[in-house]
């Protein structure tokens, strides 16, 4: 069998219930065998600022060593003020400096966004897709993955509670699988 692809996750919360990373653990377990996908954290990346580029912050050089040795990028978020939370938005202006083309330069992506509420985080779904643009990231386009009412999609367990939501992150999952081994990049961005 080929290597798996290696999908880096990023989850837009730094909450420790965080219902986005029970999406995120979810997803990965019914991922085919095509992906390995592991989180890629950003809760301790400094704030972005120009002013450390020479003399950059190591969680910051962690950071973009791992989304350029990843094959492909699956972002999952809340909403906050349905825009991204900030968390996400410093971890996109890290990997994306000082080096052009930056580490997430053609490396495939889908972004899910999570919400308790009925809109299933729209906005935020679609600010990430914009910085995915200016950064030259092929974005899957479908499914669309907002995902509402969360907080029913998974047991006390935190085992998936319904067939139907089953059905809509296999299919999702397996969408992307397709996606990055079609859109795959070259090679690392180096
Ligand atoms: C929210 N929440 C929220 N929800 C939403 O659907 N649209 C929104 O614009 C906002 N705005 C917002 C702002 C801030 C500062 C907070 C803290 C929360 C609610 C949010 O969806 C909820 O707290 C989720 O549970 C957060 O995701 P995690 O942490 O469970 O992954």
């Amino acid at each position: 069998m080929e290597t798996p692809l290696n999908v880096a996750v990023l989850v837009g919360s730094l909450r420790r219930a965080s219902y986005t990373r029970k999406v995120v653990m979810a997803l990965a377990g019914l991922a085919p065998p095509t992906l390995a996908c592991h989180i890629v954290e950003i809760g301790d990346l400094p704030l972005y600022t120009e002013d450390l580029d020479s003399t950059p912050p190591a969680a910051w050089t962690r950071f973009r060593d791992e989304i350029r040795r990843a094959d492909a990028v699956l972002i999952a978020t809340p909403e906050y003020n349905r825009s991204v939370p900030g968390c996400l938005k410093n971890a996109i202006d890290v990997g994306s400096r000082p080096d052009y083309p930056s580490a997430w330069d053609g490396l495939p992506a889908a972004v899910v966004s999570v919400s308790p509420y009925k809109l299933g985080g729209f906005g935020a779904n679609h600010h990430v897709r914009q910085s995915l643009v200016f950064l030259n990231m092929p974005v899957m386009q479908q499914p669309e993955a907002y995902i509402g009412d969360v907080a029913t999609m998974f047991d006390a367990h935190d085992r998936i509670s319904s067939p139907e939501s089953r059905a809509f992150l296999e299919r999702l999952i397996g969408s992307f699988a397709d996606w990055a081994t079609l859109t795959r990049r070259a090679s690392a961005v180096p």
